[in-house]
């Protein structure tokens, strides 16, 4: 991604897009505290990261905040993977981590910024998200765990 980095202060909070400062180790620390990021590996997270905008959200030199934003920088972008420190939460972090995703200057062109939540949608109708095909839109939906299973005619295909 050749996103320009990007940053938001509040107090001794910083809300940073620039990956260089991004420990990923402390991102996956914070991802597996998820319900959907239990089994996420780490060289997964590390190709995530690489292609999409990092928002890491720092009290000090410590991440306590995670999200990210998979875009093109031009028409769409999906965000994903937000992730407050749960002795952090509950003191409008995840807001203002949502509202900085939300207020990227080279996110705010897109035709549509989206997310699926199962349980949070409260957290991102604050930074301006609605429910529905507006333009920064959240599907509220209960999202199945994703079961693996055979691709279809994977051993069927005939040969050229
Ligand atoms: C959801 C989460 C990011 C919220 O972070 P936070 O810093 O506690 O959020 P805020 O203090 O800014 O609260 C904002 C609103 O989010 C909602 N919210 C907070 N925690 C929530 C939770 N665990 N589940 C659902 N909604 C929650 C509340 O409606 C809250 O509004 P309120 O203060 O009027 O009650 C945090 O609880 C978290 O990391 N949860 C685990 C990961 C997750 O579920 N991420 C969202 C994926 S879609």
């Amino acid at each position: 991604m050749d996103d320009e980095p990007q940053e938001w202060h509040r107090g001794e909070l910083t809300v940073s897009t620039d990956r260089r400062r991004l420990d990923v180790a402390a991102a996956l620390e914070l991802l597996r505290e998820t319900h959907w990021g239990q089994g996420l590996a780490r060289d997964a997270l590390e190709c995530a990261v690489a292609r999409s905008v990092c928002f890491g959200l720092y009290r000090g030199p410590r991440l306590v905040g995670f999200g990210r934003v998979i875009t093109d920088l031009a028409t769409y972008g999906y965000l994903t993977d937000v992730v407050i420190a749960p002795d952090e939460r509950g003191q409008g972090l995840g807001s203002w981590l949502t509202d900085c995703m939300a207020r990227h200057p080279q996110l705010g062109g897109l035709r549509r910024l989206a997310l699926l939540t199962r349980d949070a949608e409260a957290l991102y109708l604050r930074a301006g998200f609605t429910v529905g095909a507006g333009r920064w839109s959240t599907w509220s939906a209960v999202i199945q765990e994703a079961v693996p299973r055979e691709p279809p005619h994977r051993h069927r295909r005939s040969l050229p």
